[in-house]
Order: C-alpha cells, then structure tokens, then sequence
C-alpha cells in the first residue's frame, strides 16, 4: 500500500478526519506565492477558529519551494512535494502525539526501533526545555544515547520568524548500511530527519513578543517523497516508485540511461512534475513574467534547456508524454490534474513552442558574450529579445564561472520600463491638448474592448499593449490563435451594446494594492505609483489607468473592428475606428 493511504487509515483509525489538500496557489493570502507547508492552509483554525470537520484532522498537501529552483539536479531536492500531515486543534497533546507517531513508524511502516533518534526543545529564553517530551520518548523504550536537545533546529517554523510556531520533536532514520552508532550524532548525515511534530502553541508577534495561543496545537509534517525513498531502499529520491516511471519515460526519449545523466533527468522530471500541478491549479495561471506564472515559465524553459542538453527533439511531444505519466500518477489524488489535464497539455506545449523558437539564438548570442562576466545590458537583451529570465543566464554564466551583473540588469528593466511610461504618457498628453476629443473617446474605447474580448475569447485574454491617436485605436492582447469573423462580429456586437447603454464612466483613487486586489485590470502594475485612480465602466470593465474617458459611453458613436493580426508570438493586434 502506498505510504500517503497508510498514513491516512492510520491517522482515521485514531479519530481524524481525511481533508482534502489545499490549492498550491494559495486562496485567501497573496503573502506567499505557493503553499510550501501542509499546516499553511490551516493557519486560521490553528490560531483558535472552529473547523468544521472537528479538532483531528489528516491530509496529505501539495506544497511547492522555489526558493531552491536551481538546486534542483541532486538526489533529494523538489519543487514539489506532498506532505503527509495530522493535526490536533486544541485536542490532545504531546502525549498522544508522540505515541501515535512512535506507532505509525514501528508498527505500519515497521521500521526497527534501533534504526530511529530523537531531538527535541533545548529551551532557551523563549520557551522552557521540553522535559515532557523527551520524558514520553524515554517511556517508550528510546535510549538516552539516542535523544538529543537542540535549540534552533526544534522550534518551528525559525526563531525569528513572525506567526504561529512552537517547540518540536523531530524523528530521525538511519539511512546507511554502516552499522548503527550507539550514540546519535545529529550532525551525521547518514541519520536523516523522517517526521516533524510541532507542538503550536504560540504566536509570534511582529513585535517580537510571544503570545501563548487559545489552542494547544499539534502539528505534524513527514515528507512523503523522503519517506518513500527510504522505505523503499533507495537513497535517490528519483529512483523511487515516486519517479522511477518517469525517469524510465526520459531514457526512453533521450535513448540515454540515467545513471551518467541523472542531474539532467532529475531536473526535466521534477520541473515538469511542478509545471502540471501550477498550470492544474484551479487558480488558472499561465506562464508569464509575474507571480506564479514567471516560477512556471521558469519551471518549463529549464526542463526544456536539460531536455535539449539531452539531446532530445525538442519538436516531439517529449513533455506530452512524460506529462501524461506525471497526471496519470496523480489524478486520482488530485481532481484538478483530471480535470485540467488538457490545459496542462496545452500550456507545456505552448510554452515549449515560444521558447523553443528563441532557445537556440539565444544560446548562440550567449556563446558570442561568454567570455567574460556577462553585463547589464546583454542580461537584458537575452531576456528581452531571447526570453531568458536571468535565473536562466545566471545559471549559464554560473556554469562557465561567469558573473552576471544583476543590478545592471534591474537599471536596464527599470529604463525599459519609464521609456514605455513615458510613450504613454505622450500619448494621453496629446489626447488631452489639441484634438483631445477623439482620443479620450478612443481610450474609453479601448477600455470596452479590453472587457468584450475577454467576454468572447475567455478570461485569459489580458492586455499587451495599446495605441491611440486621434484615427484610431490599436490594441495588443494575449491570445493565440487569428480571430473567426464570427468572433469579431461578436466583439463588435458586444463593443455596441454596451455604448448603446449610454453607461456612465466612474472613477475613484485608491491604494494601488487595493484596487489590483479588487480585481482592477493593469497591464503594467509597477507602472503606476502608490495611489492609482481606477476606472469603472457599470461592472463590465474595471481598469487602472491615467485617463482621460468621456463620462458616458453613448458619446463614443459606433465601434468598427478594422484588422485583427498577429503581433507577437501569442499576440493578436486589433486595430478599430469610431465614428
Ligand atoms: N509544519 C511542520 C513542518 O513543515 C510540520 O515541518
């Protein structure tokens, strides 16, 4: 049976309820991009608030770390994992905790007593020793030799770290064929840490200060590719049943073995494993140069740099296929990779297509540029013109013992950046003197045309740039594909009603967080300064933007689509006049 049900009938069998995992693009909180820890979802019940399934819960999370994207390659590193996770929300304690925790390990996963250690709180000025714990750990049966108190190391999530923590004990195996020491040397890296209890039972205030929590929590984290790892024998995270189909998949394609290419397979395999579970998301993102859609463009661009590495046809449907064993594997944990399994298909294919285009002249052009730290300017350039995130030229240079000059970089985006401002700006000055009148028209316009696209092509359709002059409007938006006659008659329609509903334009001012996250759209949000007016037209558009528009949509007359083309690589352009 596999480890994630076996954890889970463990944990019912004493009491919890099974809930299901949390989105990887977390829901209410835009502090983090990605959930990275099982508790993260349950913050809120942790901290007192009444869940409505009970106080025992179990699941097992999908969590994602980016901040070692580029570690990635050796046997153990992921941006993805699972954690297996239990809970107790102001229910039992230490005691419980502990025992259950000694159980599942010996008993179900029969791991032998003597291949196990401890550690536990030392205490410090905080948070007194945790005598408790390591007094449960002794009863049953743990030796002295192998109970070790640590101070840093068990307290979760980090001494400084503001938020919900508290002492922990942590498990540790022996993973070696080394005989077993008598004695437990935590800094021995054959022993590796298996499962986390976190006792939470405070907050930490942004003051510094701790305050002791309503709820005695307790919070327990095992990772589940680790634990498979180890259950299975293997030292190579990859080489376990987690991987080892996929693994098989990439020798397949690249007619390679692993073993001589495994940095290379690693990272396809577990980029591409991240890319399905970001683009399955129900949160909908897309590869792109912000958030959560840069890490998954990022994700694709590197898997696709190794695939090529490799030696594989970058023009097959190598991420196809290896994407399918990823979802195959997974769906039936997981309804959104079932449900979004072909928009996940889509979205590798799309992306691999754009950049696979620019791939090899870029690594041509890098060539020309290798030999010597790389400057500002080109890091640009290939970003830019190549799309190259830097991470990506960093870690190029890197390999060759170049530098990359990243501040040169930023003051090269930030110019490219006001150039683009100041064009706009240029534009509204000359809406607003002269002949202003047709182009504040135009812009109201353009406004109307942002919402019936995304009204007939979907929501994913998002502005990429505009241009007005007293003639007419252009406009270039994110889509893939020439529009049909029918669909720009219907944009037309649309574009009409509405300036037939005579709708009144409104404005207000507000804190630019606020209105993206009132769902204003921007194109550019560090475009604008701190305190944006934003547009409402009624509730079909709600834009940030300088203005100027008319007061009322019937002052713009009637709306003709002129030409529809491509612009760029996933970019149509709209030209259209008034009259
Ligand atoms: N929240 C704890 C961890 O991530 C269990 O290790």
């Amino acid at each position: 049976m596999n480890l994630k049900d076996l954890f889970i009938d463990f944990f019912e069998s004493k009491g919890h309820v099974h809930i299901p995992s949390g989105p990887v693009v977390p829901e209410n909180d835009n502090t983090v991009l990605f959930n990275t820890a099982g508790m993260q979802p349950l913050v809120p019940y942790l901290k007192g608030k009444e869940h409505p399934l009970g106080k025992r819960l179990c699941n097992y999370q999908k969590c994602i770390r980016t901040t070692d994207l580029e570690e990635v390659g050796d046997s153990y590193h992921h941006t993805f994992f699972e954690m297996l996770g239990s809970w107790s929300l102001g229910d039992y304690f230490k005691k419980e905790a502990i025992i259950w925790s000694y159980e599942f390990l010996t008993e179900v996963l029969n791991i032998p007593a003597l291949k196990l250690a401890i550690t536990y709180f030392a205490g410090n000025e905080i948070a007194p020793k945790d005598v408790e714990s390591y007094k449960i750990w002794r009863s049953l049966g743990i030796p002295d030799e192998r109970i070790v108190a640590l101070v840093e190391d068990n307290w979760w999530p980090n001494l400084e770290l503001p938020g919900l923590c508290g002492p922990d004990t942590e498990m540790f195996y022996w993973r070696s064929n080394d005989p077993v020491p008598k004695k437990f040397d935590p800094k021995d890296s054959r022993w590796v840490e298996i499962w986390n209890d976190v006792f939470m039972q405070y907050d930490h205030l942004e003051d510094g200060t701790i305050k002791e929590l309503s709820n005695k929590n307790v919070d327990t984290g095992m990772g589940f590719e680790r634990v498979t790892a180890i259950l299975e024998g293997t030292d190579d995270n990859y080489t376990s049943s987690i991987f080892i189909d996929v693994i098989n998949k990439i020798e397949e394609i690249s007619n390679k073995k692993y073993k001589g290419n495994e940095r290379y397979m690693r990272i396809i395999a577990d980029h591409i494993r991240t890319a399905v579970f970001i683009a399955a998301d129900y949160a909908g993102i897309k590869p792109s140069n912000v958030g959560q859609g840069y890490i998954l463009r990022r994700l694709i661009r590197r898997a696709i740099r190794f695939a090529k590495e490799l030696g594989i046809d970058l023009n097959s449907d190598f991420e196809k296929e290896i994407a399918l064993i990823i979802i195959s594997k997974y769906e039936k944990y997981y309804s959104e990779v079932k449900d979004n399994k072909l928009v996940v298909l889509e979205v590798l294919k799309q992306e691999k297509n754009k950049f696979v285009k620019t791939l090899e002249k870029g690594l041509k052009e890098f060539e020309k540029v290798a030999n010597k730290d790389i400057d500002g300017k080109t890091t640009f350039r290939l970003y830019d013109t190549f799309g190259f995130p830097i991470e990506f030229t960093s870690e190029l240079a890197k390999e060759r013992n170049l530098k990359v000059d990243t501040d040169g970089f930023k003051e090269c985006f930030k110019a490219h950046q006001e150039l683009s401002r100041t064009t706009s700006a240029g534009q509204f000055k000359g809406g607003l003197g002269g002949s202003g009148e047709m182009e504040t028209k135009y812009h109201t316009t353009t406004h109307l045309l942002n919402a019936a696209l995304k009204k007939v092509l979907g929501n994913d359709v998002h502005q990429r740039g505009s241009n007005i002059t007293s003639e007419r409007l252009r406009f270039d938006f994110s889509f893939d594909r020439k529009l049909t006659d029918e669909e720009k008659t219907e944009i037309e329609n649309v574009v009409n009603k509405w300036i037939k509903e005579d709708l009144p334009i409104n404005f207000e001012q507000l804190p630019k967080e606020e209105a993206l996250k009132s769902g204003a759209e921007c194109e550019f949000a560090d475009r604008y300064p701190d305190i944006v007016t934003v547009y409402s037209i009624s509730n079909i558009s709600k834009e940030i933007c300088r203005g100027p528009h008319v007061k009322s949509t019937k002052e713009i007359g009637s709306f003709k689509i002129t030409k529809e083309e491509a612009s760029a690589a996933g970019i149509r352009r709209i030209r259209a006049e008034i009259k």
